[in-house]
This record gives C-alpha cells, structure tokens and sequence, in this order.
C-alpha cells in the first residue's frame, strides 16, 4: 500500500479523513439505475485526488434494501444489484494501491427477515433453538406485545406471527433484533468479522453500537408525553446496556489478531447516538473501539458558543480514555449540512423542513465548517457529495420516497432519502454522468444540478471540490493537523473560534456579525472566502501558518 501521508501507518486512523460511500446513490457502472460496486471502482481515481485516507462503505450486502442494505439477508456477499465478491476483492486492491483504505458497515443488532436463520426460525416455531437466535416472545394478557418499547421508525417495537408469539425489531418490521445472550449469535459475528478481514478491508463502522445487548427481564420503558420514551435514557432496557462492551472487547481482540500484518491495524468506527460524550468516551476504551462518530458537533446550531462547548468537552472525554475525536458534518441518516446551515436554526435532522432555506448562506457556511472539521485534531468523515456542496433533496415525491419512516409514520415524517439522491457527476442534466442513462436513477436527481457536478466543480478554482481538495492537501502536509492537541485563542471577540495547534498552525472561524481583523505575523495557507485587508469575513474560516 502506497503512504500518502506523513504521518506513521500504524496511527492511520487516529487522523484520518474517511469518504462515506452511499453504494446505491455514488456510482451506477451498469446502468441499472442503481449504483454498483463497479461503479465505486470506476471513482476510485477521483477519491484518491481528493486526497481522502479511507472509504466507509454502507451496507452492499444482500438485502432486500427495506432499509437501504441495513437489512442484512446474507453478511458474507454482495447484493447482486451492486455487484459480486470478485468486484468487491478488486475494489479492495485498486484502492489499496491508491493508497485508500476500505471500511465496510457491520450490521449486528439485527438483520433481515430474508435472512434464512429468521425465516428457519418463523418455521421451527415456539421454544425452539432456531427462535433462541432472535428475540420471540409471547405476548402480555388482552393481546398486548411483551413490551411497550417504540421502533426507531416509528410505532411498536414487536410484532406479532400468525402462531401468536411476538418477535423484536428496533427499527422496521423486516429487522429482527438478534439475540446477542446465544453464543451461537457471537460467534456467527466473529466468524463474519473473520471473513472480512481475510478478504483485506481494513476496518467496520458497526451499526448502532450501542444496541446489541437487551436486558432480558423485559422491563417497560417509561412514559414521555403519554407515549413510551424515545430517549436514550441510562438504564434503557435496549441502548447502552453493560453488555455491549463485552461484544466490543471482543472484537477488539479479533482485530488485534491482525494488527502486526503488512497492511496495518484493522480498526472500528461506532455508530452510537449517545450524550454526553462520557457515555460514548465508554466505547472507546483502549480495549475497545478505536473510535467512534461524534454527532454532538452535526446537532450543534452555526454558534461559537456552542460549537466551542461541543469541541471541549468531546476532546476532554475522549483524550481522558485515550481515544481521537471523529468529527462528522454529515450522513446518509441527517439532512445534509449545506440546508441545515441555510437556516437560521438547524432543524430536525431527519426529514424536510419547512423552514425557508438560503441555500447560498448554507454553502457559505458548508465552507467555512469544512475548514472548521478538517481542522481539529482526530479523524473527519465525509460523506459522498459534501464535498460538491449538495443541498438536500427536499421536494421529492411521496411517491418515490423509499425510506420506511415514510410508511411507519402514517406518511407524516418524510424520512432520509433527501440525503441520498445519486450523485452528479457530469453534464447538464440527470442522470449527470450517475449511470449510463438506461436506467433512471432509483431516486430523482433535481434539474438544476448541473453547476454542481464533480466535472463542472473540477476545472474551476473557488469551487466547493477545490476547497475540500485544497484542505485536504494542506492537512496531509502540515505535521499541526493531526491528533494532536488545540488551543483556544482566549482572546478572540464572542462569535469567532480561533484555536492554534502545534507547531504553528491556527484556524479561525467567523461566526459573529462583523467581519474579524486576522492576527499579523501569519500567512494565508487557505480561506473558505476571500480575505481582504486582512479581514476575515463574516460566515467564513481561515488558515494561517505562523512566520
Ligand atoms: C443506523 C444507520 O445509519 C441507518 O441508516 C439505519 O436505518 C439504522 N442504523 C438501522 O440499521
């Protein structure tokens, strides 16, 4: 594997920039409307211009995509819409000698119920071992389930078969929870890790990480405005239980197994929606994950105040275990940063809002928060498209709208497909270079789109690619931007971040109302606006190098 940074392969992952692929939504090779792992490949060039450090890819296994691939039916394949092993085993290579690294998506709480030990365990009935894999329970008196725990995607977390019994699902109805108390089920997943690891990727983003273990007695959960409580709460009978850590420090010694191999540590990213960051700081224990995305920062409103408050206390609690910080703006689960900037609130992450939106102060922003994020110390994700500026898809039709909030609602939260429109890669009109143009891509792309595709973004210097690849250059080259440490300026005005990190780098970020007169002695590496008489203006960031 080529190293393209300059900073030791052993601690790849301490400070890398991961590219999150969307494989439905990136590339389509065969034209099917759909995008392939073929199609990934095709882009393997652009991301290694790009200057990232690692892929993530969602879920390509197969799947009867009820959840967009987060409905597992078989862990050790490919769907065949996207693809086959050998084009995976390629991927694998070509980006490993582009000097990328390969993460996949590991999805544990739960699979599909096309998944044959579910369906092996519908048809083996009451008490039987093939039920003990999953959660099957009878129901409470009067025809109630057994618990009265909510779906992620709205409604009950049960549901009922024909023999009576109930089985549980956190999220849609076709994800059944496995039962992780079965050692069968434990060892299903190092198996699958094994699997994996053998074939050369390099690390998994384990699904909501926080989920696996279930406290057995069943308890209800407590009511919030007469409705069973969405929250996170400690002592949840099914988030953050104790036992979830045993599955971590698990795996953490099957990755460990291949630690000293050409290739460098295998490692893990948790998917975990925890607060505060005590609580995820746990996940990331030497033992344990190497890391873990911090969503505190994609929550937190355009405000110095709290970004700054976000940035301390996620740092402190993380470096207290030992862990780097992941910074991420932006998933395939949240509208995309670009719109929540251009409002004058961020809205709710999930879902379109009514708010008006100013998509040109959104991309303003998206610009000086990538600054902002490439800049603090630890790893930064970023995901397909961020780096073209791409709005979210608001004004999709409810009948194209595929992401089962959409029916597990009753049609009142629009769900996340806004955030999943194929990319534009070229020319003035859909499918802008996504596929071939047999196939219609399986959601929209907006009509307008043609200024922001990758071809039209390339050749022109002040674009939103040039600014991520410029970054992304500077980054791998000053030896400041890795996992090191910050220091807040204390004397910067309310409104404008400014922290400097060693040796001799400082990044400032404007968020007040006026524009910010930049420190002398100090040279421009890179700006998301223009500076003028020495000014930084307002919703803008910088980077200075000190003489
Ligand atoms: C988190 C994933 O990011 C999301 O897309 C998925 O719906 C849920 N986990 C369930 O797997």
């Amino acid at each position: 594997m080529t190293e393209a940074s300059t900073r030791p392969a052993a601690d790849w992952w301490r400070s890398a920039v991961v590219y999150q692929v969307y494989p439905r939504s990136f590339a389509d090779a065969d034209g099917d409307g759909t995008g392939d792992v073929n199609g990934i490949r095709a882009r393997l060039p652009y991301l290694a211009e790009l200057g990232i450090d690692a892929i993530w890819i969602s879920p390509w296994y197969p799947s009867p995509l009820l959840d967009g691939g987060y409905d597992v039916s078989d862990y050790r394949d490919i769907n065949p819409e996207f693809g086959t092993l050998a084009d995976a085993d390629a991927l694998i290579t070509e980006a490993h000698a582009l000097g990328m690294r390969i993460l996949i998506d590991l999805v544990p709480n739960h699979c599909s119920w096309e998944h044959p030990a579910f369906k092996a365990a519908l048809e083996a009935g009451k008490g039987s071992p093939e039920r003990d894999l999953f959660w099957f329970r009878d129901g409470k008196e009067g025809g109630l389930p057994p618990t009265n725990w909510p779906a992620a995607f709205g409604g009950g977390a049960w549901q009922q078969i024909d023999d009576g019994q109930w089985y549980l699902h956190m999220f849609d109805i076709s994800q059944p929870d496995w039962n992780w108390d079965n050692p069968k089920v434990v060892e299903e997943f190092d198996s699958i890790l094994r699997f994996w690891f053998d074939r050369g990727i390099d690390g998994f983003r384990i699904d909501v990480a926080d989920s696996m273990a279930k406290d057995a007695s069943l308890p209800d959960v407590p009511l919030a405005d007469g409705e069973p409580t969405r929250d996170k709460y400690v002592g949840n009978p099914f988030y953050d239980q104790p036992g979830v850590h045993d599955i971590h420090q698990r795996w953490r010694a099957i990755a460990d197994e291949y630690a000293d191999s050409p290739q460098g540590p295998r490692v893990f990213v948790a998917e975990a929606w925890l607060s505060p960051a005590e609580r995820l700081a746990q996940y990331v224990r030497p033992n344990e994950l190497h890391s873990a995305f911090n969503f505190d920062v994609l929550r937190a409103a355009w405000s110095a105040k709290e970004l700054r408050q976000v940035i301390d206390y996620t740092t402190e609690s993380l470096w207290a275990v030992g862990a780097p910080a992941t910074w991420v703006l932006s998933n395939h689960d949240t509208v995309r940063h670009r719109t929540r900037y251009g409002r004058d609130q961020q809205q709710a992450l999930e879902g379109a809002g009514v708010v008006p939106v100013d998509l040109a102060l959104g991309l303003r922003r998206a610009r000086a928060a990538a600054l902002l994020e490439l800049a603090l110390p630890g790893g930064a994700y970023i995901y397909q498209g961020d780096e073209l500026g791409l709005p979210e898809v608001e004004d999709l039709p409810e009948e194209v709208l595929d992401d089962p909030t959409w029916e597990r609602s009753g049609h009142t939260v629009r769900g996340r497909d806004g955030c999943r429109v194929p990319i534009p890669w070229s020319g003035s009109e859909p499918p802008y270079g996504f596929g071939t143009g047999e196939g219609q891509p399986w959601l929209p792309q907006p009509a307008d789109w043609a200024p922001l595709t990758a071809e039209a973004q390339a050749t022109d210097p002040d674009s939103h690619l040039a600014l991520y690849k410029s970054a992304l250059r500077i980054r791998r080259e000053q030896e400041a931007l890795g996992d090191g440490r910050l220091a807040w300026d204390t004397d910067a005005p309310d409104g404008v971040l400014s922290f400097t990190r060693d040796p001799g780098f400082r990044c400032v970020v404007n968020l007040a109302d006026e524009p910010f007169e930049l420190p002398g002695d100090t040279e421009v590496l890179l700006s998301s606006e223009p500076i003028t008489n020495g000014e930084l203006p307002v919703d803008a960031a910088v980077w200075l190098k000190s003489l």
